[in-house]
């Protein structure tokens, strides 16, 4: 019988690398002028790079990039900590509360389809590249799950307690990607690459970024 996590511990731990990511940002956060929860997005905060870049030579864009916002590992896993805040959000809302779960709920769809593509698109296909397929193939599996979760979410009804009790599983399988992602596989690719390299993929996850925003 596998040792599953209580949801609380979860959301307490998750509650503490979310501050850890808070102090890595709230400063560059603040200086956009918006909300926390908005500004909190490192992808986010590299499309807010990316603008601040655009008037400047290719080799100056990078340096502001990475400068505000430290590198693409960070900037990850900061929108990481954004989504799993919306989680929690809406796992405060009571049942019959559905117009704000209706709300939140769409506002996490958006915010989990714009950071998959954003990997699935820069991320995923270096990691490939590097020798890793196998882990690129694993991760963009979870996301298929992923999508499969949020599917069947929207087909049950936002009175039902089913509806709380997948979001719970949602969140679980997310939160265990992200981690793996925080911890192991993200980490371990920016030690393959060069700094040119990982400064790349900065810049293009900031350019994609800035594209969907
Ligand atoms: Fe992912
Ligand atoms: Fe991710």
């Amino acid at each position: 019988m596998p040792n599953t996590p209580k949801f609380d511990d979860v959301a307490g731990d998750l509650r503490k690398r979310g501050e850890d990511a808070m102090q890595s940002f709230g400063r560059a956060a603040l200086e956009t002028g918006r909300g926390p929860m908005a500004t909190l997005a490192g992808v986010a905060l590299l499309g807010f790079a990316a603008g601040v870049a655009a008037s400047l030579s290719k080799k100056a864009a990078t340096e502001v990039a990475i400068g505000a916002v430290g590198d693409w590992v960070e900037a990850l896993a900061a929108e990481h900590r954004q989504i799993e805040g919306l989680f929690e959000q809406i796992l405060t809302t009571g049942e019959t509360d559905t117009v704000r779960r209706t709300k939140l709920f769409r506002k996490l769809d958006q915010a989990l389809a714009r950071h998959a593509f954003a990997e699935e698109t820069v991320i995923y296909p270096t990691l490939s590249e590097t020798e890793a397929d196998p882990e690129a193939r694993r991760l963009a599996g979870d996301h298929f799950d992923i999508r499969g979760r949020l599917h069947r979410i929207e087909a049950l009804d936002k009175t039902d307690p089913a509806w709380s009790e997948n979001l719970r599983g949602l969140y679980r399988a997310f939160a265990g990607h992200a981690h793996d992602e925080d911890h192991d596989v993200f980490p371990v690719l920016r030690e393959r690459l060069s700094p040119q390299q990982n400064a790349r993929l900065t810049r293009d996850l900031a350019k994609r970024a800035a594209r969907l925003a």
